[in-house]
């Protein structure tokens, strides 16, 4: 099978940014990468078709009557990202669309590949937005129309500049009733499979997410002349809440990320009258998630109480933790022996279309050894050649020896 490492190296070609690889979505270096899948799905002798959110859908024909198999993931990366975060996902079915093409072989069920134009959100502040378009139509995408990118281009202009219209979102909608599973291939994004000499797992179950955008107001003042007593400085007070994230997730034995602050109208020797940052909380079970949501903002307005300010937290983003199918684990890990190698089954703290997908039927996925330490969403993201055309056997006899439920 053709290599796919080599694929994710020219995908990466294209990028917002001359300087690093970031591909945030509807760009003209998106909609070129869009293209660029659309043009390996078709030498690989799938159908192709792109929908109302710029996915990119790939199809072979099963036997008559057969439901489909869907696998994918997404083509759009974080800001100075690694280039196989979601794309090896998309690249090894489509080699494996390409072998059985080789072969003369039809799959055993209908087979499709659903490129994902945005998942990670970066442009937009979305989250999962191509997956759930496709599941939900329009209903999740209305009420992100008028937001706006760090340019100030609004979500429905981008998409009209891409050749995407707003009105016909509800057409990305698919009849998920004729889907038999779904599979996603990602690199692990974590150490584990490094650490225990694995160089593929088996997916268990993936951490549920939630995302807050956090307003602190203070009052702004002059730095020379304002004692500290007397201060209502948003930006020690977000600092404070901040430390706060990090500590309750510590305590919890979860994770909290801070990802962005900005300060509104910072300047130099201007006290902050207005701070805005994210706060990104996982964890593998929903009630835990929402144990460590409560203690972060209740911790949140006790600071902003003691200092004088006044905090907002809006949710922006919640998906729950979402379990893969035992009996897809099952053929996954059967996948991995067949080409040698032993199945490792661990959890995914990284969250993944797959829990949308999980909402209308049974998920599994396949987990690709990170390199690096098992970094990710940073440049230093690694894949080894073995290791990927490891997966690429491994996804081959899952499809050829596939057994729907
Ligand atoms: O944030 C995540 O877990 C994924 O990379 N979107
Ligand atoms: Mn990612
Ligand atoms: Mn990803």
């Amino acid at each position: 099978m053709h290599d796919v490492l080599s694929r994710a190296a020219a995908l990466a070609k294209h990028s917002d940014s001359s300087r690093n690889y970031t591909r945030t979505y509807l760009t003209p270096a998106h909609q070129a990468a869009a293209r660029h899948i659309a043009a390996w799905m078709r030498e690989a002798g799938m159908s192709v078709r792109v929908d109302a959110m710029g996915s990119v859908i790939g199809r072979l024909e099963g036997p008559p009557g057969a439901k489909t198999l869907l696998m994918g993931s997404h083509f759009d990366s974080v800001r100075d990202g690694g280039k196989y975060d979601g794309v090896l996902g998309i690249l090894l079915p489509i080699a494996v669309a390409d072998e059985l093409q080789r072969c003369g072989e039809r799959p055993p069920v209908a087979f499709e590949v659903a490129a994902f134009a945005d998942e990670e959100g970066a442009r937009f502040q979305t989250s999962f937005l191509a997956s759930r378009a496709m599941l939900n139509g329009a209903e999740s995408v209305r009420p992100l129309l008028d937001r706006r990118d760090a340019d100030g281009i609004s979500f429905a202009d981008a998409m009209h500049a891409a050749g995407l219209d707003p009105a016909r979102i509800d057409e990305a909608r698919i009849d998920a009733s004729n889907l038999c599973a779904y599979l996603e291939v990602h690199i692990e994004q974590g150490p584990v499979l490094l650490d225990r000499g694995a160089p593929l797992g088996v997916v268990t179950s993936i951490a549920g997410g939630s995302r807050h955008l956090v307003t602190v107001r203070g009052e702004a003042g002059h730095a020379g002349t304002v004692p500290m007593p007397m201060r209502h400085d948003a930006m020690v007070a977000a600092a404070e809440m901040v430390l706060a994230v990090e500590d309750c997730a510590a305590r919890a034995k979860l994770v909290g990320t801070v990802g962005i602050v900005q300060v509104k109208n910072g300047t130099g020797n201007v006290i902050a009258g207005e701070v805005e940052f994210t706060v990104d909380l996982r964890a593998p079970d929903d009630l835990r998630r929402r144990a460590l949501e409560r203690d972060v903002l209740g911790r949140f307005d006790a600071i902003a109480s003691r200092r004088g300010v006044r905090v907002e937290a809006v949710k922006r983003h919640e998906v729950s933790a979402a379990p893969c199918a035992p009996w897809l684990q099952d053929q996954v890990a059967a996948s991995i022996t067949a080409a040698g190698a032993e199945p490792l089954r661990l959890p995914s703290g990284a969250g993944h279309d797959a829990m949308i997908l999980a909402e209308v039927v049974d998920v599994g996925m396949m987990f690709v050894r990170c390199g690096a330490g098992g970094v990710s969403h940073n440049p230093a993201e690694t894949v080894s050649g073995e290791d990927a055309a490891l997966a690429a056997r491994a996804l081959l006899a899952f499809v050829r020896n596939f057994k729907p439920r």
